[in-house]
């Protein structure tokens, strides 16, 4: 079994980077620490996770909606506010479209279609939710941002806070979570799994699926590995490999 110290960061492809990094950085809060002519490093001011954008050209596949990222706001005002100023800005960042305010049992929230291919979620969590035994309602930030960093839109994405990923077996997934890549199970129920490590508050939500969309192709049976590449030492020492579910997963010093 693996013993990570930390979850440390997330992959995400799009088509341009001069389209999708300002979505990133005018509408999500995030900052660019790197920038590569394929590739760019992305951080919110609050979450110590990494964003690693790559550049996938025109023809990247639009990814599941359940592959997405969630962004957290303070208070649940702000998720129509959100709505707004993203209806309003559509045609100046080709957001393809942003679904209305979506009220769930503590969360409240909208989406919208990057033009990279991808969905997006901004969220509103109800914090006390921790005391109905949900993690994931834990603070995700101990200073908030203040509405000067991130004027005039009536919003302030707080953190990010998660990301989406599928499986096809929650059981089989879940066991290999706990049992190889040594993560934690902080919730979920009979149709989804919330993944985290001890250290940090964000998390991964794991949602089996039946029609399955892989993100990229992938085909070592022994614990579940699909497809397991060279170790690479270059600064740092890391490899990268598919697991039980097909998802991707790096390792890393
Ligand atoms: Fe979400």
């Amino acid at each position: 079994m693996l013993k990570p110290i930390g979850l440390t960061e997330g992959h995400y492809e799009c088509r341009s980077l001069d389209e999708t990094l300002p979505i990133f950085t005018d509408l999500l809060a995030l900052e660019v620490v790197e920038r590569k002519d394929d590739g760019a490093v992305l951080k919110h001011p609050n979450t110590a996770w990494h964003l690693v954008v790559h550049e996938g050209g025109p023809n990247a596949a639009n990814k599941p909606h359940t592959n997405h990222y969630g962004f957290r706001v303070s208070s649940s005002r702000e998720i129509p506010k959100a709505y707004e100023y993203l209806t309003d800005h559509k045609d100046q960042y080709k957001i393809k479209s942003v679904t209305k305010p979506h009220e769930a049992h503590f969360a409240y929230s909208i989406y919208f279609k990057e033009p990279g291919g991808n969905d997006l979620e901004i969220e509103y969590y109800n914090p006390a939710a921790v005391k109905q035994g949900r993690k994931i309602a834990a603070p995700h930030w101990t200073d908030p941002l203040p509405e000067e960093k991130f004027p005039g839109k009536g919003y302030v994405p707080q953190a990010m806070t998660h990301g989406t990923l599928n499986c096809d077996d929650k059981e089989v997934n879940d066991r290999f979570v706990k049992e190889v890549l040594g993560l934690e199970i902080i919730g979920g129920g009979r149709t989804s799994t919330y993944i985290s490590h001890p250290s940090t508050p964000w998390y991964i939500v794991v949602l089996p699926t039946t029609r399955r969309e892989y993100l990229t192709a992938a085909n070592r049976k022994a614990i579940g590995i699909n497809e397991l590449w060279d170790l690479e030492e270059n600064g740092r020492t890391h490899f990268i490999f598919s697991d039980i579910s097909k998802n991707w997963w790096e390792v890393t010093s």
